[in-house]
């Protein structure tokens, strides 16, 4: 076994039956070091989104097998694949789904609550957290009183406050401006460099440009893998 903190093996995933059946993950193979940054790029439809919710245990495949950090997931039982995403795994998500009603660092502390640390510890986790995201004056904000790009980095560091193995990110920038594009992608660029594991879907060739690699989606499968380490 390698270091790899994401591996499927087969992974498959069908919607519907019959003549409307819709193989929306097709056979997947894959590897993810740690400390690795990954983007998963391809046309609209071809199962990007499909895979992150099974890498991230959102959603069952119909077939074949996945592991995060060495623990089949694919087999978990409910309530294993709750704790999974609650304690192991960030989301980011392309419309933010901030809490409304909370502010920003009681948003960005709500997992490490839910993980069980103490409310104190929670609190300056996410103070922190916070901080080395650009926003430790917003932190009394709803998500209402921010932009759109801080509203993103705030999902961001609510995405890493339990300390997730692995952070899969959905189009982050997808309803971003280009100024706010830059925030989220220099935040990622920095996360890489310290070592957080990272599987970011963009149509955005410069968010893609941080990643070690790209990899191709068509039709549920991955048609090609550009190593920019060895292109660079
Ligand atoms: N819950 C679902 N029920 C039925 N079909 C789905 C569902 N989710 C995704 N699909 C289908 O699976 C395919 C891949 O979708 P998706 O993973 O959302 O693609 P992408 O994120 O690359 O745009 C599409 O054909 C889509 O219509
Ligand atoms: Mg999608």
């Amino acid at each position: 076994m390698s270091d790899a903190v994401l591996r499927t093996r087969k992974v498959r995933k069908e919607f519907g039956t019959g003549a409307g059946r819709v193989r929306a993950v097709d056979d997947i193979d894959l590897e993810i070091a740690a400390g690795e940054t990954v983007a998963v790029m391809g046309p609209s439809g071809c199962g990007k989104s499909t895979l992150l919710h099974l890498l991230g245990g959102l959603q069952r495949p119909t077939g074949g097998e996945i592991e995060l950090g060495g623990r089949r997931v694919d087999t978990m039982s409910e309530r294993g694949l709750a704790r999974l995403r609650r304690d192991r795994i960030g989301f980011v998500f392309q419309a933010f789904h901030l809490m409304p009603e909370l502010t920003a660092v009681e948003n960005v502390e709500m997992p490490a609550l839910l993980a069980g640390r103490s409310p104190r510890a929670a609190r300056t986790a996410a103070l922190e957290l916070l901080d080395r995201t650009g926003l430790a004056d917003r932190a009394g904000h709803l998500p209402s009183a921010l932009s759109g790009g801080q509203r993103q980095r705030v999902a961001v560091a609510r995405a890493l406050c339990a300390e997730p193995l692995v952070v899969l990110a959905d189009e982050p920038t997808g309803n971003l401006d280009s100024a706010a594009t830059t925030e989220i992608l220099r935040l990622f660029d920095r996360l890489h460099r310290t070592g957080q594991t990272l599987v970011i879907v963009t149509h955005d060739a410069r968010i893609a440009g941080i990643a070690d690699r790209i990899l191709s989606m068509r039709d549920g499968a991955l048609v090609d893998q550009t190593l920019l380490a060895e292109a660079a």
